[in-house]
């Protein structure tokens, strides 16, 4: 099979399309031919040296998301026939023209959701359902701040957040991810400016209340920012760490509006919880991507001979929205 290759640690000329033997599915198991898949960050991490794949995934093959057509099953796998449409996550080895992964670790894919979108929703769809239901217990008529709401996660979580029934804000370093966002649901946005702007524009969107989520995607000083613009018992849930690994918080405001702090991660979750959340995107969130009242913004689209150009597109941050592959 053709399957994208890290060939060693570096920029992403290191990134070579090779051919590698097609995986065996083991017990419980199913083979996928994929059609569709995106580039996330970890992708990038991993490639950089700085995300090592977590054990038991293909270690020099990127990818963590799918979309394809099921074409083996291992022993005792029976609850897909051949031919099924589905999609997934995995700890890595999506970015190849198959893949093995466990029965339950799947959603059905619905015809009326394409290889291309279905293989560019799952990351961002589970992680912001996740974030915003299971970690947030986000409520109807609650409000929501969203850092990097220009990004595929960030624009897949305000219409989530929307479709939930609430009122979503964010925040992005340019105007055009801005309104990008607005034409998704977002009612308001705000670029970075001196201390305290992100308090500053939460108190104006909220009558002085804060926010009672925040969908942290980017850490560093955004943590401290989040932290003063949250409501009595908000909860911040810190998904990426894109604006560094630090941060200094006032701790009195955790205390006097008790408000609560947690951190995610999906790639290394056992089995069980990654089966837990799948079985939850695709019940909740894929009868939304079905109808269309979520929709993938995919702002570029490379075959998988072309992943270096992909690479260097997510890196330069300019994008909006998720970047495809296609096999
Ligand atoms: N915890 C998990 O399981 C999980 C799963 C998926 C993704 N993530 C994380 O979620 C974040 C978003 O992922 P994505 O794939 O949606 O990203 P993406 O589409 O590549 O967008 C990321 C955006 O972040 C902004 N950004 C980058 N560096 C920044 C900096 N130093 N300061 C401020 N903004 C910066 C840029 O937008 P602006 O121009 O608006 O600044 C950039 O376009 C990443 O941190 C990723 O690692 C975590």
């Amino acid at each position: 099979m053709r399957s994208a290759i890290i060939t060693a640690h570096g920029g992403p000329s290191v990134l070579k399309v090779e051919s590698r033997p097609i995986p065996i599915p083991s017990a419980n198991e199913i083979l996928v031919r994929v059609h569709g898949s995106a580039l996330n960050r970890a992708d990038v991490m991993q490639r950089q040296g700085r995300y090592p794949p977590p054990a038991g995934a293909p270690s020099d093959i990127p990818g963590i998301e799918f979309a394809g057509e099921i074409v083996g099953l291992g022993a005792g796998a029976a609850q897909w026939t051949v031919g099924a449409r589905v999609c997934g996550l995995v700890s890595g080895g999506a970015h190849a023209e198959y893949l093995v992964t466990h029965e339950r670790a799947v959603a059905a894919l619905p015809n009326a959701v394409s290889w291309e979108t279905g293989g560019a929703a799952v990351e961002a769809c589970i992680t912001a359902h996740d974030a915003l239901v299971a970690q947030a217990s986000l409520r109807p008529g609650d409000t929501v701040l969203i850092h990097a709401v220009g990004s595929g996660v960030g624009l897949t979580a305000v219409q989530i957040a929307r479709q939930l029934g609430a009122r979503v804000f964010g925040t992005a370093r340019g105007e055009t991810k801005i309104a990008a966002a607005m034409s998704f649901g977002l009612e308001a946005g705000v670029q970075p400016a001196s201390a305290g702007w992100v308090a500053d524009a939460v108190k104006g969107w909220t009558d002085g209340r804060g926010v009672d989520v925040v969908l942290d995607l980017l850490g560093g000083d955004y943590v401290r920012e989040s932290i003063m613009a949250l409501a009595p018992r908000g909860r911040l849930v810190l998904i990426g760490t894109l604006a560094g690994l630090e941060s200094t918080i006032d701790l009195r405001h955790m205390l006097s509006r008790r408000l609560t702090m947690r951190g995610t991660v999906l790639r290394s979750r056992p089995l069980e919880e990654r089966i837990g959340v799948t079985q939850a995107f695709a019940r909740e969130v894929m009868p939304w991507l079905s109808s269309g009242a979520v929709r993938i913004p995919i702002d570029a689209s490379f075959p998988l001979e072309r992943i270096g150009e992909a690479h260097a597109l997510m890196e330069s941050n300019t994008t909006v929205g998720k970047i495809a592959l296609t096999f």
